[in-house]
């Protein structure tokens, strides 16, 4: 018998090609994938060096809580780090899944909770669970992976809406109004995570008076973070009521894992037996659990540790504007700083600049297609409670010597400004 000539599923391995295929062939662990230190804070270790930390979602300073770390280390002696073991619907249910669900409900002003046990698997087990043959999923254009992957593998339609254009949402609207069979849900994210603007939340719910359609927010970056007490941008548009499902991770302001979907009691009842990347898991440990739950104590008392971000946010944010750098949306912390393309090969733009900062013990991110636009090269920079004042001063200054060593031009082309208009909605100018 002849042999078999087909390519090996594994050929594509050895090339460089799939994401970031360049870096991985390189491995360097510099750019993508670098090695930090495990403990997050304001200061973290790179290369055997400290660096001002902008790359971790630690809004609230609560990763270096001591109260948190007692009551996980409680947990693990009482209940070591397997329990509990099995899924929900087997042997992973507790009282305290139970007793934690209802305390995010009340929090969120919703029914029921669901637990699960990332924001990713969250966010396509609920998704995934609640779209029909029949329903159409009307998703933001620059929303979060998880959401595109969970409308992809729905069985229904997919619509995609211009980010926050709500002009084009509603054309969107009103063509599914003609041509759906099923029902709809619009996805979208709080803030979006990588730009730092809000979701029109207030405008999307007006929508509902003229079209039938449900909203499922993620707000992975608001939980915690915007809305009296850390509730999110729902309750700070003041319509959370019209949200139908909110959905919050606890790997942000939270400094946690896991994640939950807040929505009425046979929602919640439906995604519980519906959603497989629940269904089919383990349980959420319960070191995660009982943290959690004295995090949310916290969070909801933690007015000072939010109006401590906001001002560690302005400030950094006013500090590189009047350098000349274009940041982004300042409707939530925050700080996306766009470098100026103009032409240039934006991976090598992206890798000079990252160095530059990198060297001079500032770690911040170079964030590119596929995560935002093709061509544009961004900072997504996270003032968190943690910072001060040093901090800030020095990152500023080393974008300054970046500016002026590098001579870079920070106006944009009219390309690149297009760019982000087509983000922001509004000129970069
Ligand atoms: C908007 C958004 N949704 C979901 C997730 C995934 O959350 P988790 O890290 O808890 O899986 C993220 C994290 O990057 C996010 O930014």
């Amino acid at each position: 018998m002849e042999m078999n000539t087909r390519p090996d599923i594994f050929d594509k391995c050895h090339g460089d090609g799939g994401y970031y295929g360049g870096q991985r062939v390189e491995d360097d662990h510099y750019f993508t994938r670098p090695i930090v230190d495990p403990i997050p804070g304001r200061m973290m270790e790179f290369e055997g060096s400290p660096r001002i930390m902008w790359s971790v979602n630690n809004y609230l300073g609560l990763a270096e809580n001591e109260e948190i770390k007692q009551v996980a280390v409680e947990a693990a002696q009482t209940y070591g780090v397997s329990a509990p073991m099995g899924s929900r619907m087997m042997t992973g249910n507790t009282p305290y899944h139970l007793q934690l669900e209802r305390e995010l409900a009340a929090f969120t002003q919703k029914e029921a909770a669901i637990l699960f046990n990332y924001g990713y698997l969250g966010v396509i087990g609920t998704i995934t669970s609640l779209a029909g043959p029949e329903d159409t999923l009307i998703m933001d254009k620059l929303a979060h992976a998880c959401i595109v992957d969970a409308a992809m593998m729905a069985p229904g339609q997919v619509r995609v809406f211009k980010h926050n254009n709500i002009a084009d949402l509603e054309s969107v609207l009103q063509s599914v109004e003609k041509q759906g069979k099923g029902g709809s849900m619009v996805l979208v994210e709080g803030v979006y995570g990588m730009t730092g603007d809000l979701a029109r939340l207030d405008e999307i719910a007006a929508l509902k008076k003229k079209y039938n359609f449900r909203i499922f927010v993620d707000d992975a970056h608001g939980w915690g973070v915007m809305g009296s007490q850390g509730r999110g941008v729902a309750d700070h548009f003041g319509v959370q009521d019209e949200v139908d499902v909110y959905f919050g991770t606890f790997a942000k302001a939270f400094a946690s894992i896991g994640g939950f979907s807040a929505t009425t009691k046979a929602v919640r009842d439906w995604i519980s037996y519906n959603a497989r990347t629940q269904v089919f898991a383990k349980s959420l440990p319960m070191i995660y659990v009982k943290s959690l739950q004295k995090t949310l104590d916290l969070v909801k008392n933690a007015d000072a540790n939010r109006a401590k971000m906001w001002e560690n946010s302005d400030k950094l944010k006013n500090g590189l504007r009047e350098l000349g750098y274009f940041i982004g949306a300042g409707e939530s912390p925050i700080c996306a700083v766009f470098a100026p393309i103009n032409g240039r090969q934006t991976e090598e733009v992206g890798k000079q600049l990252v160095r530059f900062l990198r060297d001079r013990g500032v770690f911040a991110t170079a964030i590119t297609y596929p995560v935002i636009p093709l061509g544009l090269c961004m900072f997504r920079m996270i003032p968190t409670t943690s910072h001060n004042d040093d901090d800030i001063n020095r990152t500023i200054e080393v974008f300054r010597q970046m500016r002026d060593e590098l001579k870079m031009d920070l106006k944009f082309n009219g390309e690149d400004e297009a760019k982000i208009t087509r983000v922001y909605g509004k000129s970069a100018a």
